[in-house]
């Protein structure tokens, strides 16, 4: 890698990716700086990681946590900030290089623009951003010279296999742990509790995105990021549940050759890749034993159990601003389950017929987007409340 460090903005450093982003670069202080540390809620654990980690800057997005946050790091020459505006702000400035956007739901969507429109590298873990704005997103990374390396373990391993390859892509094979009930009776998911659907058989991940695995509405946000981040027909993209989580991703290219990247699984691979890519360095991960794996099992994913998965794919070819009322839809489902005030089974349903009472706009603009997420947000409650 080069001499110079590589100054780094972490939005969500609290998070389940924000930490183990912050593993790696503990590893590898000579090659990063931390310039910018946000968190929403969680003052003590962005204290302590500034206290280790010394920024220049800190955002505490609530503003209500503020003065815990400002008298514990002014001593330090900490700068704090409060408010997602400017974590943006912060992100976007001239003593970042690259940025992780690994803010969970919608509000990630802001701050990486603004991240975006100073020609920052983003590394990006936070999908929502892709399914609510891919279009919008594209053309910016196009505009301001703003490259997004994905984060995310199938995008990543898609992203790795192409590496060196000029030859066009015949299909993306995403692959899918099919999460805690791929083996459940389709009659037994009215009984699912949160306790339940919080248990990844493979990952350890935050909140939201552990309930979108369990619904397979992860799969459906992540067929969609791939389709933008590849510039790729959403119909040439399979998903293939897999579920022991060892090959991320596949790629199959027009001579029939498929490529694959394979692992236990580990978010910090992904993550590292995209800190240092094109490079990789070491890593202290568990290294593959094909004779301990014996065999790796393949299946179609089943859409009656996971209609989410459907909806997706129907979503995204519908266009236009459907992706975004699709994702604040299931922001708000998903909250409420995880407040146990709704059933993993109403996920799917309230998020269609939010889908039936949007307005659907074919081209939409950035305030589009905006009013779309809040639209579905108060249409997927009203849902709900009836
Ligand atoms: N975890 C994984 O293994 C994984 C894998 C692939 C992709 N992803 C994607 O990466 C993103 C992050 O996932 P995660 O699992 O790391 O989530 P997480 O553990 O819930 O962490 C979310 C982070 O975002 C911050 N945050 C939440 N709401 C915010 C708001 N309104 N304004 C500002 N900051 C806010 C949180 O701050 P506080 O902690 O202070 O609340 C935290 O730092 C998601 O889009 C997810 O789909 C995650």
């Amino acid at each position: 890698m080069e001499q110079t460090k590589r100054r780094i903005a972490i939005l969500g450093s609290t998070g389940s990716i924000g930490q183990q982003a912050l593993e790696v670069i503990e590893k590898h202080r000579d090659l990063f700086e931390i310039e910018l540390l946000t968190a929403n809620n969680n003052s003590s654990l962005l204290i302590e990681q500034a206290k280790k980690f010394l920024p220049n800057n800190v955002v505490i997005c609530n503003h209500d946590l503020y003065q815990e946050v400002q008298k514990e790091l002014n001593p330090l020459f900490i700068k704090v900030f409060a408010g997602l505006e400017s974590a943006g702000d912060l992100a976007g400035g001239d003593n970042v290089d690259i940025v992780l956007s690994s803010i969970v739901g919608f509000s990630g969507l802001a701050p990486t623009i603004k991240a975006m429109k100073k020609g920052k590298v983003i590394a990006l873990a936070n999908k929502e951003t892709l399914v609510a704005a891919g279009s919008i997103i594209s053309n910016l990374s196009r505009e301001y010279n703003s490259p997004i390396i994905p984060v995310d373990s199938e995008h990543s391993a898609i992203f790795q296999c192409l590496q060196g390859e000029k030859a066009s892509i015949e299909k993306l094979l995403l692959t899918a742990s099919g999460g805690p009930f791929r083996e459940l009776d389709i009659c037994k998911f009215k009984d699912i509790t949160k306790a339940d659907a919080l248990k990844h058989p493979n990952w350890n991940m935050g909140n939201k995105v552990t309930i979108d695995s369990s619904t397979m509405m992860n799969k459906g946000l992540e067929v969609i990021e791939a389709a933008w981040l590849f510039n790729i027909p959403i119909d040439k993209i399979e998903v293939i549940v897999h579920p022991e989580s060892i090959i991320h991703s596949m790629v199959q290219f027009s001579d029939g050759s498929v490529k694959a990247q394979l692992s236990y699984p580990d978010m910090r691979i992904p993550i590292q890749y995209a800190l240092t890519y094109p490079h990789r360095i070491n890593l202290n991960s568990k290294r593959l034993d094909f004779y301990e794996l014996g065999q790796l099992n393949f299946y179609k994913p089943d859409t009656n159990k996971f209609p989410a998965l459907s909806i997706a794919y129907d979503s995204f070819k519908r266009g236009g601003n459907t992706t975004c009322a699709m994702n604040g839809a299931n922001e708000i489902a998903v909250d409420l389950f995880l407040k146990e005030k709704i059933k993993l089974t109403q996920i799917p349903i309230i998020i269609e017929k939010t889908l039936e009472k949007f307005t659907f706009i074919s081209n939409p603009t950035l305030e589009d987007i905006y009013n779309t997420d809040k639209e579905a947000k108060q249409i997927a409650k009203q849902v709900i409340k009836n």
